[in-house]
């Protein structure tokens, strides 16, 4: 389906739970965040059946985002039965990893042929602070444990943080030419009641091309990330750039939220209820949901937040 602009809508991204096992420092607050009621989430069933509504509206891709994905119960079943609606070209999740070496061979065999996975740094130290919990060393477990079933591409989201994380652009560049890895920079976005960042956290995609000035332009990844590569690497290198460069002409997607709200736009505060409608009526919020989207974000910079109500766990990126 065509919205309004005439971007054709076929991408949803599903937001199963707002659990995380992590707390990472953009995406929750110092203090945690109040766990939403399991009453309060839609059921497995139900999200279903908002995907096959959505399926029947245009939608060929799905991806399953959190909190964390992983922390579901009944994930791997959810994959088969969203993987085998008629429509379905592509269904992936975006995880941390932590939890996906022991699954990893189940979603493979369930249809998940590749997945996202968050790694913002290299330095176990570094990893436990961005992630205020996290391990290092489990995150490596997931990413290698997807290579070894065959997912591809696996690819790695960075969220490039001044001050932080933009000492290890060439290191993390460099796991292209060792591993058949997408290694993709996304710039920090002001979203939700997060640690505050200072103006110099947030840096354009642009420096990770003056840091390793060896990439050269690949085109795009039929997504939002512009691709790069190095001479004779395995993987390749995504810049995601919502802030300098924002890809809202080419917005593909709808969200849904484990609550039951569709999100329009990423950046808005605006939800359309669909949780407990089915068939026609159903369809119906869709399609109005599909026509709200708008036209473009607001401006998003160290000074101007996004106008989401939600934080990240809420929304799944
Ligand atoms: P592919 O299907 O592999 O292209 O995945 P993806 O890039 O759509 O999904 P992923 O969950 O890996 O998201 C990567 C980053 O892009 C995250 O930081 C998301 O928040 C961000 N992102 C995804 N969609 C949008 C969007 O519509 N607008 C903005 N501003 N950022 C987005
Ligand atoms: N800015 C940019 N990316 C973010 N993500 C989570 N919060 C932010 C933010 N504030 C990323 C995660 C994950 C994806 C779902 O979104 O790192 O890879
Ligand atoms: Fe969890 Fe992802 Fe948020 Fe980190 S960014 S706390 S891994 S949902």
């Amino acid at each position: 389906m065509l919205d309004s602009y005439g971007r054709k809508i076929e991408y949803l991204r599903i937001s199963i739970t707002d659990r995380c096992n992590y707390r990472c420092v953009y995406c929750m607050p110092p203090e945690g965040v109040e766990k939403m009621e399991h009453c309060d989430m839609l059921t497995l069933e139900e999200i279903e059946e908002i995907a096959r509504a959505f399926v029947r509206l245009g939608v060929k891709k799905l991806r399953l985002t959190g909190g964390e994905p992983l922390a579901r119960k009944g994930l791997v079943d959810l994959c088969r039965r969203l993987g085998a609606i008629e429509g379905v070209e592509d269904i992936s999740l975006t995880t941390n990893a932590s939890l996906l070496a022991p699954v990893a061979a189940q979603l493979r065999e369930a249809g998940v042929r590749r997945v996202n996975v968050s790694l913002d740094t290299l330095d176990a130290e570094k990893f436990k602070k961005i992630t205020r919990v996290g391990r290092l060393s489990d995150a490596i477990e997931g990413i290698r444990a997807a290579l070894a079933v065959g997912m591809s591409p696996v690819k790695l989201n960075t969220v490039l943080i001044g001050g932080f994380n933009d000492d290890e652009i060439p290191a993390l560049v460099g796991l292209t030419r060792l591993y058949p890895v997408d290694v993709r920079f996304i710039e920090l976005m002001p979203i939700g009641h997060t640690t505050e960042f200072g103006a110099e956290a947030y840096l354009p995609c642009s420096v990770v091309l003056e840091r390793v000035p060896e990439l050269t332009p690949a085109g795009t990844d039929g997504g939002v990330a512009k691709l790069y590569t190095l001479p004779d690497a395995l993987g390749r290198v995504g810049l995601i750039s919502p802030l300098s460069s924002h890809f809202c002409a080419e917005c593909n997607r709808m969200r849904l939220t484990s609550d039951g709200k569709l999100k329009p736009c990423l950046h808005s505060r605006q939800e359309i209820p669909v949780r407990g409608l089915h068939g026609e009526e159903l369809e119906a919020a869709i399609k109005n949901a599909i026509l709200c989207k708008p036209q473009m974000h607001v401006e998003l910079s160290a000074e101007h937040r996004s106008e989401s109500a939600r934080n990240m766990n809420q929304i799944g990126g």
